[in-house]
């Protein structure tokens, strides 16, 4: 049976990685989509013995880096079961991003609007196959 594929941002880090290895534990193949690529060439090592897990650079403050990562994921897994919104900042004083918005915003809520969005045909594939789309 095909594994099934989740994707988390901040996968690297917190709860994040948490998550990364609980779903490893369950059978999942893991993506984890992060901005540091030492951190993620990190976690893919420590949790290698539990599962298939990969990384992918994102950094959702950069819109460029959004479709970027998304594109990366389209290419390389077929169906995505699960996108873990996860990653997340708080900035304490007012910093604009390349794009042009507040970086907390744009990286705990705009990144995260843009990579659902892009990556939504593939989970929507997979819900209309009628398959379970729960129980993870
Ligand atoms: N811990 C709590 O008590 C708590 C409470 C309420 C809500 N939350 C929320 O739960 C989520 C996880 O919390 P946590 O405590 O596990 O956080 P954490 O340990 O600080 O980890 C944050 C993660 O977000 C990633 N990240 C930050 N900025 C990014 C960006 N621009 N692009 C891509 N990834 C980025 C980091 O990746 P890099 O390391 O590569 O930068 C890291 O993997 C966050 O959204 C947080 O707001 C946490």
């Amino acid at each position: 049976m095909r594994r099934r594929v989740a994707v988390i941002t901040g996968g690297n880090a917190g709860i994040g990685r948490a998550a990364a290895r609980q779903l490893l534990e369950r059978g999942w193949e893991v993506v984890v989509a992060s901005r540091r690529e030492e951190a993620g060439a990190e976690v893919v090592a420590a949790l290698r013995g539990y599962g298939p897990v990969s990384y992918v650079r994102l950094d959702l403050a950069r819109f460029d880096s959004v479709r970027a990562c998304a594109g990366e994921v389209v290419a390389r897994w077929p169906r995505v079961d699960a996108l873990i919104n996860n990653a997340g900042t708080v900035r304490s004083r007012r910093e604009l991003s390349a794009d042009g918005f507040e970086l907390t915003l744009q990286t705990n809520h705009l990144g995260h609007f843009l990579m659902t969005h892009l990556l939504r045909g593939r989970c929507w594939r997979r819900r209309q196959t009628g398959m379970a789309w729960r129980g993870w």
